[in-house]
């Protein structure tokens, strides 16, 4: 199609050779501000983007909460921060610290939202002063067999949720993790249906294990560990503890989550860590602690609610947790 009018604002008439077809014009048009863009990505860099971004090894005052220290010892930094399930980066363990850098964490807001009195968005750095940071050093067992020993940084979720006041209707929470293509190359890949989404029930999240946590090593939280934010459930399976979230939800039903609606008979809502319930393609009894046990040492026994069930197991009263898997 060709551009309409071949007047000048001059009024003088433009020659039929210098009008110029409209998808050729805007292809040009297009060209040229891709150019543009990317000449000023190129002069300011990723800086540009990251501005008020605290640098990856920023320290993060936190108090330690004798409470909640396991004696184990913890994993190196180098281990936690480069063995990392973290699918929207990639789905082998080396892929989110190769690519995670492109996560831009500021600004970045949570918004606490659904079946409560006051919701609320956060900008994050809101967040952080909510309450006292506290460090917490945990165990963290993965679905996939191996386990690592975390210094966290955070406070309890409940202090989110009493701010919120949740109707009489929140029975769940539902956590969903940012989705953004441009910053994840691995939402390409459908392996998942993103966003990333995993859900707790209420008295779960209630409870002041769960951590809602912004930091580890008294450093901000690593992008490929979950950064700006993101949550610690760890009498659970890794996978329910949802990173780089950007939405708390307060639910009437059981929320949908990521890895259930991927493979229900294999992973479910609870997923609490339990050496008794094997996974339908492999015991659930021991594990490799990443760092300490090699691959031809023997492995060690998985606890029950990974070490945590004087603390919670009577959440569980009465439950058959192989059918709650
Ligand atoms: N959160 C999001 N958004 N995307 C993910 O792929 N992987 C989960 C969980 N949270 C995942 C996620 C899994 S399977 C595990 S074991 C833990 O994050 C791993 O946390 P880590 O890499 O900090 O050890």
């Amino acid at each position: 199609m060709l551009i309409k009018s071949s007047a000048r604002l001059d009024g003088s008439d433009i020659p039929a050779s210098e009008i110029t077809p409209r998808g050729v014009f805007e292809r040009r048009r297009q060209l040229l501000l891709a150019a543009g863009a990317s000449a000023a990505g190129l002069a300011f860099g990723r800086r540009a983007f990251a501005a008020n971004e605290p640098a990856d090894s920023a320290k993060l005052a936190a108090t330690p909460n004798p409470k909640f220290q396991v004696t184990d010892k913890p994993t190196s930094l180098k281990d936690i921060t480069s063995y990392n399930n973290f699918y929207e980066f990639g789905t082998d363990k080396g892929d989110p610290v190769q690519n995670a850098h492109s996560l831009q964490t500021r600004p970045w807001t949570v918004s606490v939202e659904g079946e409560v009195h006051n919701p609320k968005t956060y900008a994050i750095d809101d967040l952080l002063k909510l309450a006292p940071l506290e460090e917490r050093t945990y165990r963290l067992r993965c679905v996939e067999g191996w386990s690592m020993v975390i210094p966290w940084t955070g406070f309890s979720l409940a202090e989110i949720i009493k701010r919120a006041q949740p109707t009489g209707n929140a029975k769940y929470v539902q956590f969903i993790s940012l989705a953004d293509p441009k910053q994840m190359p691995g939402l390409s890949s459908n392996i998942l249906d993103w966003p990333y989404s995993e859900g707790l029930r209420m008295d779960e999240a209630m409870h002041p294990l769960t951590l809602l946590t912004v930091g580890l090593y008294g450093q901000v939280l690593p992008k490929q560990d979950g950064a700006p934010v993101r949550i610690i459930v760890p009498w659970k399976y890794g996978f329910k503890s949802a990173k780089s979230i950007v939405k708390i939800r307060f639910v009437e039903k059981e929320p949908p989550t990521s890895w259930n609606k991927y493979a229900p008979n294999e992973y479910g809502f609870y997923s609490n860590v339990n050496p008794q319930v094997d996974h339908p393609r492999w015991s659930q009894a021991t594990e490799r602690r990443i760092g300490d046990d090699g691959f031809f040492s023997p492995k060690r026994p998985t606890l029950m609610f990974n070490g945590y069930g004087d603390q919670v197991a009577s959440l569980y009263q009465g439950m058959d947790l192989k059918k709650f898997y």
